[in-house]
C-alpha cells in the first residue's frame, strides 16, 4: 500500500534543546497512537540536532527522520558539506532534495540535484524530492511545464528498481510561508499530473510513489488537503514547528 507521510521540515530553526524539546513531545504524542500501518511521520531537523532526535523518535515506529539536505559529492575535502552517507549513518531514513529554497538561494540546478539523489538513494535514503512553480509561473500559466521539466529531472535519475526510496513533494513556491495556501483543487490538478508522468515513466509502479503536498499546510486546512485523491500528506514547515500542530496535521492523514 502507498505510504502516506507527514514530514516536518524545520528549516534553519529552533536551539539544541528547543529542538529535543519538540521531539520528545512529538514522540511522546505518537508513541500512544495506533495507526494505519503505511502512515508514518517525519521530523527534519538542522543537520546538528539529526543523531539525537533520530535517537529520540527511534522507539515510535511510525515516526522517523532525515535531512533538508545532501552534498553533491560523496566524501573528501568539502569543507562544510554533509554526505548523505553521513545521514543515512545518524539513523535518519529521509533527504529533502531540491527544495525551492535551495533552487532559488542556492543556485541548485537540475544536475546537482540529480547528483544528490543518486547518492541518496545510494546511500540507502529515501528522497523527498520536491517540484513547483513560481507566482510568476502560475499567473503566467506555464507552472505545467515548468513542473513537468523538475518532475522529469527526478524520474529519469530513479530507476525503476529504486522507486521504493522516491516520495514527491508538490510545494507551489508561492504557497511556502506565505499563508497562502493551494487550494485542494489546485493541488490535485498538478499531483493528478505528476502521477500521470510517473505513469509514463513506470507504468503500474509509479502508484507506490507518495505525493506530498506543501506550501502553507497547517491544522486547519490539513484535513481537507488530505482528503483528495493522489495528495498522500505534507511537508510542513512553520506548522511543524509546534508539537501540537504537527500532531494535529499528521491527525489529518486519511
Ligand atoms: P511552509 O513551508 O509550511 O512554512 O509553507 C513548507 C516547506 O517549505 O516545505
Amino acid at each position: 500500500m502507498r505510504k502516506k507521510i507527514v514530514a516536518g521540515n524545520w528549516k534553519m530553526n529552533k536551539s539544541f534543546s528547543e529542538a529535543v524539546s519538540l521531539a520528545t513531545t512529538i514522540s511522546k504524542e505518537l508513541s500512544h497512537k495506533i495507526v494505519p500501518a503505511h502512515f508514518e511521520a517525519v521530523l527534519i531537523p538542522p543537520f546538528p540536532f539529526l543523531r539525537t532526535v533520530s535517537e529520540i523518535t527511534f522507539p515510535v515506529a511510525h515516526l522517523n527522520t532525515g535531512a533538508q539536505n545532501c552534498s553533491s559529492e560523496k566524501a573528501g575535502a568539502f569543507t562544510g558539506e554533509v554526505s548523505a552517507e553521513m545521514i543515512a549513518s545518524c539513523g535518519a531514513s529521509y533527504v529533502i532534495i531540491g527544495h525551492s529554497e535551495r533552487r532559488t538561494l542556492f543556485a541548485e540546478n537540475g544536475e546537482v540535484l540529480q547528483k544528490k539523489i543518486d547518492l541518496a538513494i545510494d546511500s540507502g535514503l529515501t528522497v523527498i524530492a520536491c517540484v513547483g512553480e513560481s507566482l510568476k509561473e502560475r499567473k503566467g500559466g506555464s507552472y505545467s511545464e515548468v513542473i513537468y521539466k523538475q518532475v522529469q529531472e527526478i524520474v529519469t535519475t530513479v530507476s525503476i528498481e529504486k522507486i521504493s526510496h522516491l516520495v514527491i513533494a508538490y510545494e507551489p513556491v508561492w504557497a511556502i510561508g506565505t499563508g497562502e495556501t493551494a487550494t485542494p483543487d489546485q493541488a490535485v490538478e498538478v499531483h493528478n499530473a505528476i502521477r500521470q508522468q510517473l505513469t509514463e515513466q513506470y507504468m503500474e509502479h509509479a502508484f507506490q510513489v507518495p505525493i506530498l503536498y506543501g506550501g502553507s499546510c497547517n491544522a486547519s486546512n490539513a484535513e481537507s488537503l488530505f482528503s483528495m485523491p493522489d495528495i498522500d500528506g505534507g511537508l510542513i514547515g512553520g506548522a511543524s514547528l509546534k508539537a501540537q500542530d504537527f500532531v494535529a496535521i499528521f491527525d489529518s492523514l486519511k
